[in-house]
């Protein structure tokens, strides 16, 4: 090998073992083995050469090339090991570190509330029924004694579609699916959403009624009183929590009342909660109208039946004691985990 050659590899070796850096490595590359590198320049002298030694040297001037692209393999390499030791080094990850776990979640207090309620009433013999969300004007009304121009529609604060179906505003339209589809006697409680158009501190577009109904041949508004004062006064855990009945109209009921319980905030001295009265109305009753029992196809000279509703929303909050209904919908973990 010429003096020149060794001069070349002796420089490309000592340029490639000060390079640190991988972008720096492939810039090198070029200068020592690219067009312009003093090994090509050798290449091109070879056409000056005696014919007869150019094979020679030719193999001469590529061992030179090997022999540096081998160092720059080395060097690359070196480099490549290096860059994904530091990567590992900066990417640890503490596997003893405490996870963040996943919390257990628990029963909206509404859902909570629903089944304290369903409990109480299958435990007198009520079994639970669900209707459809989306109803007819039949059954949220009309076959409920409700009219056409009957001014409770008024009342309701209805969600139309626009092929005339809505959106029921109480769960009352499941009294006439359980009436026309099983024959007396029976007792049902129908629990889930219904809709009217309202919203403030006490009101929400979609709500929660559960709605009960006992038809058979000897059913009595003292039947009725007696039920719902055991209903809340376990529903409320007081044995003796005092409540009223006070004379009420429902088109579908006749006679009807609305039940009020002594407040369970102030217990009846008055509190902002009972605006001052000592009282909340928590719902609605009555025994089944005939007209109701009629339209469902039911004989009002053999049957007769008691209906009736409640907020399960506005008991939940009474029990939870909870300031605002419109918390109860916008499902703030900090709020739903204390229940
Ligand atoms: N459906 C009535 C309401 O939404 C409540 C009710 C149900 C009243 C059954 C009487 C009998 O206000």
């Amino acid at each position: 090998m010429t003096k020149d050659l060794q001069q070349i590899i002796h420089d490309a070796a000592q340029q490639i073992s000060g390079v640190t850096r991988l972008s720096d490595l492939e810039q090198l590359r070029s200068s020592v083995l690219g067009k312009k590198s003093p090994l090509s320049n050798c290449l091109k002298t070879l056409t000056q050469l005696p014919i007869e030694q150019r094979s020679e040297q030719g193999r001469i001037v590529n061992q030179a090339k090997q022999e540096i692209e081998g160092l720059l393999k080395v060097k690359m390499e070196e480099l490549q090991q290096k860059a994904i030791a530091e990567q590992l080094a900066k990417e640890t990850l503490d596997v003893t570190l405490p996870g963040c776990g996943q919390g257990v979640g628990n029963l909206h207090p509404v859902t909570q509330t629903r089944q304290r309620i369903e409990q109480f009433f299958m435990q007198v013999g009520f079994t639970i029924v669900e209707g459809p969300e989306i109803e007819d004007d039949y059954h949220n009304f009309a076959a409920l004694n409700i009219a056409e121009d009957h001014p409770a529609r008024a009342m309701h604060d209805t969600f139309y579609f626009a092929n005339g179906l809505l959106l029921r505003t109480h769960t009352s339209p499941v009294q006439i699916r359980a009436m026309q589809g099983q024959k007396p006697p029976f007792r049902i409680i129908a629990p889930g959403r219904v809709y009217r158009c309202d919203s403030d501190v006490t009101h929400t577009p979609m709500f929660h009624q559960l709605e009960g109904l006992l038809i058979d041949e000897t059913a009595n508004f003292s039947e009725l009183k007696g039920l719902l004062v055991d209903f809340l006064q376990h529903f409320f855990a007081k044995a003796d929590l005092k409540t009223r009945f006070r004379a009420a109209y429902f088109p579908f009921t006749e006679p009807s009342a609305e039940v009020d319980i002594q407040c369970v905030l102030c217990e009846g001295s008055g509190c902002r909660v009972c605006g001052q009265t000592g009282w909340l109305e928590i719902l609605g009753c009555g025994m089944v109208h005939p007209n109701v029992l009629q339209e469902a196809g039911l004989s009002p000279e053999k049957y007769q039946g008691y209906a009736f509703g409640m907020g399960i929303d506005r008991l939940a909050l009474l029990r939870y004691r909870i300031p605002d209904l419109r918390l109860m919908f916008e499902n703030d973990r900090r709020f739903l985990e204390q229940f």
